[in-house]
C-alpha cells in the first residue's frame, strides 16, 4: 500500500518542538492497529523530539526530531557518519541520549527502559550482519526466537503448541523459506541469512521493525524481493529502513527522512528530497 503525502513535507525548519508527546501531531500513519496494548492513540508510533548524543564531545546526533506513524514504511537515508546506525542504538536504548525525549507510542518512554524491556515492549531490530544460529536448522532458528526467555536446549526440547507450529509455517512462507526449513542456517546463502533473521524477528511480532542496510550483499533478485516483503509487512508493522541503496529506497518509500551531521536535513517523498539543493549538495550529489 502507498501512502500519498498530502502536505508539502520539505521541512525547514522541521517541526514545532512538541511539549506533550505526540499529542498534537498527525503522524503518515496508515492507521492499523499496533497491537499488544501499546497506545498509540495520535497514530504515532515513535516520538523523537531533541534528541542529542554526544560521543566525547562529537554530537553524532544534534537536536533531531522524528516521528514515525503507526504502520509506515520509513526510509532513512543520509552520508556516511550522519548518525544514521545511532539513532537506532538509541531507540533500542543500547545508546543513551544526552538529552531529549523518546517514546513508544504514548506512554513508554525509551530513555528509561533497558535494552531487554525494549525489545520486549515490541522493537525488533536487524543489525547489518546477519546473526543466525547457523548449526541450527530453519525450522529450529524459528523456535528459538519464539522463546526468548528459556535456554537454548530447553527450548528446542520443550514441545511446541498447534499454533506455535502455525505460526512458523506462516513466517516461512512470509520469508519464503519453507523449501528450507529443514536446512542448516549456516548454509542457506547470504540473502537468505538475512530473511531468516527477519523471520526470527517476526516471530516476536513486533510493531516496530528497525532495519539497518538490509540488502547490503545481497543479488538483485533477493533486494526485489526484500522490497516487496517490506511493503507487506508495512501497514502490520511500523517499518524503519536504513539504507543506500537509492534504486532499493525508490522501490519502497512512501516517505524518507534525509539525515545529516546528526539531525534531519530534508523529510518527503523521494522526489521531493531528490531535489532538495541541499540534499544534492551533502548527499545524493557526489
Ligand atoms: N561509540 C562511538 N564512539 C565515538 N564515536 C562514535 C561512536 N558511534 C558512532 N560514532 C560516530 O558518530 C557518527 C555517526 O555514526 P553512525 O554510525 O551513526 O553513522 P551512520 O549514519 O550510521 O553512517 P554509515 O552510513 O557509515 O553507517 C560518526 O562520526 C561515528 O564515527
Ligand atoms: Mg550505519
Amino acid at each position: 500500500m502507498r501512502i500519498t503525502p498530502t502536505a508539502d513535507f520539505m521541512l525547514e525548519p522541521i517541526l514545532e518542538p512538541n511539549k506533550d508527546a505526540g499529542a498534537s501531531r498527525d503522524a503518515i500513519g496508515l492507521g492499523q492497529a499496533a497491537g499488544k496494548g501499546l497506545n498509540t492513540r495520535h497514530g504515532t508510533i515513535l516520538t523523537l523530539e531533541d534528541i542529542s548524543v554526544s560521543f566525547d564531545g562529537f554530537k553524532a546526533l544534534n537536536d533531531l526530531n522524528l516521528y514515525i506513524g503507526v504502520g509506515e514504511l520509513r526510509c532513512i537515508i543520509g552520508p556516511n557518519g550522519a548518525g544514521k546506525t545511532t539513532l537506532m542504538d538509541v531507540i533500542t536504548g543500547k545508546t543513551r541520549p544526552t538529552h531529549g525525549k523518546a517514546w513508544f507510542g504514548e506512554t513508554l518512554d525509551l530513555t528509561q527502559m533497558s535494552e531487554v524491556r525494549i525489545a520486549q515492549a515490541g522493537i525488533g531490530r536487524k543489525f547489518q550482519k546477519p546473526t543466525v544460529f547457523e548449526a541450527l536448522s530453519v525450522f529450529e532458528n524459528l523456535e528459538l526466537a519464539q522463546k526468548t526467555d528459556k535456554s537454548v536446549w530447553a527450548s528446542l526440547r520443550a514441545k511446541l503448541s498447534g499454533e506455535q507450529k502455525e505460526r512458523i509455517d506462516e513466517v516461512l512462507e512470509t520469508i519464503r523459506l519453507t523449501a528450507s526449513v529443514e536446512r542448516q542456517a549456516g548454509l542457506l546463502s547470504h540473502g537468505q541469512k538475512q530473511f531468516l533473521e527477519i523471520g526470527m524477528l517476526l516471530m516476536q511480532d513486533p510493531q516496530l521493525l528497525l532495519l539497518d542496510e538490509p540488502v547490503a550483499g545481497m543479488t538483485d533478485a533477493e533486494t526485489e524481493f526484500t522490497a516487496e516483503l517490506f511493503k507487506r509487512l508495512a501497514g502490520k508493522h511500523s517499518l524503519m529502513v536504513v539504507e543506500h541503496d537509492m534504486g532499493f529506497v525508490g522501490s519502497i518509500a512512501d516517505h524518507v527522512t534525509v539525515l545529516h551531521q546528526g539531525s534531519v536535513l530534508a523529510e518527503g517523498s523521494l522526489e521531493q528530497v531528490q531535489e532538495n539543493e541541499r540534499v544534492i549538495e551533502v548527499y545524493l550529489g557526489r
